[in-house]
């Protein structure tokens, strides 16, 4: 594990321990000054029924929008969700898919997998499987997901184009990306590109968002589509550092069938 991913990891399995002693994910910082960036997280498109048929609170996400409602997921889908954190939208999607789908989540953080798995237990939710491994060496095979989802994870990665390539990879023909990430609206000072903390903190890591499409593009995909929402930057809460911006992003992209 590298440098930087060894700093996310450490991050969030100190959030997750901070979440299960009753905390929300952001009293500990997730990605900084997400809430900055995505409005309240209730305005996230979450819907309030789905969240109390799952027993989850709010408080559940670590994300910066909903994958869930950017693209449509039908029963018998099988979904993957990079970087799934608590569960929440594993396990949203889960239900969605029912009857024949399955949904999966891979986190790297053992923390956090064990904090999805009691919210699936409380949810009883049985089409849920939390995987272990790194969202840059997908433990999947080859056209196993009809749908890749992911919030607010691809930034951390240090090998974007290697995440890219495996998503791309495990996606069945046909396959549909649906992302909420945060990427680089104006330049970030080299001071903190190179800090850690704003790195696990979901700032230091984002890229413009031109790079973004030429890396989905460079992995397969077609019918890239990036929507900036909210942007970010200094004065608001939780940004580090006095100039740049970053924004947060709806990025939906095909495999070609
Ligand atoms: C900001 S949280 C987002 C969690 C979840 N997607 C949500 O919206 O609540 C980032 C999560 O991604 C995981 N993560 C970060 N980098 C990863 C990597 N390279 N491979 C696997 N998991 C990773 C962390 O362990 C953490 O659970």
């Amino acid at each position: 594990m590298d440098t930087i991913q060894e700093s996310v990891r450490a991050h969030y399995a100190q959030t997750a321990i901070k979440i299960k002693q009753g905390g929300s994910c952001c009293d500990s910082s997730c990605c900084a000054g997400t809430d900055a960036v995505s409005g309240p997280i209730g305005e996230r498109e979450y819907s309030p029924t789905e969240l109390r048929e799952l027993g989850l609170s709010l408080g559940a996400s670590l994300g910066c929008g909903n994958p869930t409602v950017l693209t449509e997921l039908h029963p018998g889908d099988v979904v993957l969700d990079l970087g799934s954190g608590a569960g929440l939208d594993v396990l949203l999607s889960a239900r969605r898919v029912t009857p024949g789908g399955h949904a999966y989540g891979l986190d790297m953080t053992d923390e956090m997998l064990a904090l999805a798995n009691e919210n699936k237990e409380r949810a009883a939710v049985d089409n849920a499987t939390f995987l272990k491994g790194t969202i840059e060496a997908i433990p999947l095979p080859p056209g196993a997901v009809d749908v890749v989802i992911s919030n607010c994870v691809i930034n951390l990665a240090a090998d974007k184009a290697a995440v890219l390539r495996e998503a791309f990879r495990v996606l069945r023909p046909g396959g549909r990306l649906a992302v909420s990430d945060m990427v680089e609206v104006e330049p970030l000072p080299p001071v903190v590109k190179a800090a850690l903390d704003a790195w696990a903190g979901c700032i230091a890591g984002t890229i413009p968002v031109d790079t973004y499409r030429e890396a989905l593009q460079t992995a397969g995909f077609d019918e890239v589509d990036i929507e900036l929402t909210n942007s970010f930057g200094p004065g608001d809460a939780g940004f580090v550092g006095q100039s740049g911006k970053i924004a947060s992003a709806h990025i939906r992209a095909t495999k070609p069938a």
